[in-house]
């Protein structure tokens, strides 16, 4: 089968991430990679042998041997570019958050299924050992029905990029909840069979990111001296769901609580779970009569490459997308709903 040809917009930490991981699956090639800052560019073709890079993307999408994109720049591209590269007749990978709102996400899922091309969201956790075990779990009825979840998402201090484009809400549509609440709320409605969200009541802080004195323990990228922030650090919801479950969620990249590993709780009515991004899998069961936990022991593996596998493959018509488009726009429903939710003081019904 011949070798899918892969085009890369943005080839900042996550770009990188991706040339790297694609450089490992079998049948994919990147041929040519779009940064707006030159140096950028230059590195990524130096660095890991690119062929052709550009500093417009647009003339990226006119290079006929690309198939597919991956869409891995600041959010507030996200929406211009799915849409211009399907409209090119591209596949797309796009990373998380699929958009700065719910209105944009509407468009790109609309454009791909006028142009049938996949559109494919960047949800990396669910292709984690631990994630897809649960998945089998849940679909072979070991929880029974699950009808609420514990979401917690939260960093003590962990702001990405302080002052950058992470933390402008022009560019990034919000703070932590959309930047890592996403991951695990999409996660957990992956898990739970993505019920449709019926209403919302949340809310959401900025305590932190505008401190001078912000001290912090890691960040991803490199924080901007002197730059804005203008968003959330912590984000608490409760969300209704239509076949009458429900979840909360907190989510924080800056909050006065001990660091712990981002967890998931499923409360079925046969069995719970407690999933733990650090690789953690618990299910709380009934065995002959006693109350039993069971703990699973697996081996990491590198879910990005994971991810990257899967979607080649999805190209090449080998395997059907496990990470829709439409499933990116449920989640950025409840990214909104929360927070317009915590402008008004109100619960938002989702129509
Ligand atoms: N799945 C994950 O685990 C994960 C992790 C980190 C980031 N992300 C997501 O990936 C995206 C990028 O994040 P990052 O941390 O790599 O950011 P980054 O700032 O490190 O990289 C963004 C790159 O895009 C380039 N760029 C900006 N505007 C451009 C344009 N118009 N055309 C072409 N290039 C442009 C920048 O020059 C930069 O090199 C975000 O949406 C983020 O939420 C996902």
């Amino acid at each position: 089968m011949k070798s899918v040809k892969i085009g890369l917009l943005g080839a900042g930490n996550i770009g990188r991430v991706h040339i790297e991981s694609l450089q490992r699956v079998m049948g994919a090639e990147v041929v040519a990679v779009a940064d707006t800052d030159t140096e950028t560019a230059a590195a990524a073709r130096e660095k890991y042998s690119i062929p052709e890079v550009f500093s417009d993307y647009r003339k990226l999408l006119k290079l006929p041997d690309v198939d597919a994109v991956f869409v891995c720049t600041p959010n507030v591209f996200h929406k211009e570019m799915v849409i211009n590269s399907v409209q090119a007749g591209k596949h797309v990978f796009c990373e998380k958050p699929m958009a700065i709102n719910a209105a944009e996400a509407k468009k790109m899922v609309a454009a791909a299924r006028e142009k049938k091309r996949i559109l494919f969201m960047g949800f990396c956790n669910r292709f984690n050992a631990n994630s897809r075990g649960l998945k089998k779990m849940i679909e072979a009825g070991k929880l029974g029905d699950i009808y609420h979840s514990v979401v917690s998402v939260t960093r003590r201090r962990g702001v990405p990029a302080i002052g950058g484009w992470f933390t402008q809400k022009s560019q990034a549509g919000g703070g932590a909840l959309i930047d890592i609440g996403v991951h695990m709320l999409d996660l957990t409605l992956w898990l739970m069979g993505f019920p449709k969200p019926v209403s919302i009541s949340g809310a959401a802080y900025s305590k932190f990111g505008h401190r001078k004195d912000y001290v912090y323990t890691s960040m991803w990228g490199e924080p901007v001296p002197g730059g804005k922030f203008d968003v959330d650090d912590y984000a608490t919801a409760f969300v209704r769901f239509d076949n009458g479950a429900t979840l909360t969620l907190e989510c924080s990249w800056a909050a006065n609580i001990p660091q712990m590993p981002w967890t998931s709780y499923l409360m079925g009515d046969k069995g719970g779970a407690r999933f733990d991004f650090d690789a953690g899998l618990e299910i709380y069961t009934e065995d002959s009569g006693f109350i039993a936990d069971v703990k699973h022991q697996f081996a990491r593996q590198n879910n990005y490459v994971d991810e990257d596998a899967h979607f080649i493959a999805c190209v090449q018509g080998k395997e059907k997308p496990l990470c829709t488009g439409e499933q990116g726009l449920t989640v950025q429903q409840i990214i909104d709903g929360i927070y317009k939710s915590s402008e008004t003081g109100r619960e938002v019904r989702i129509k």
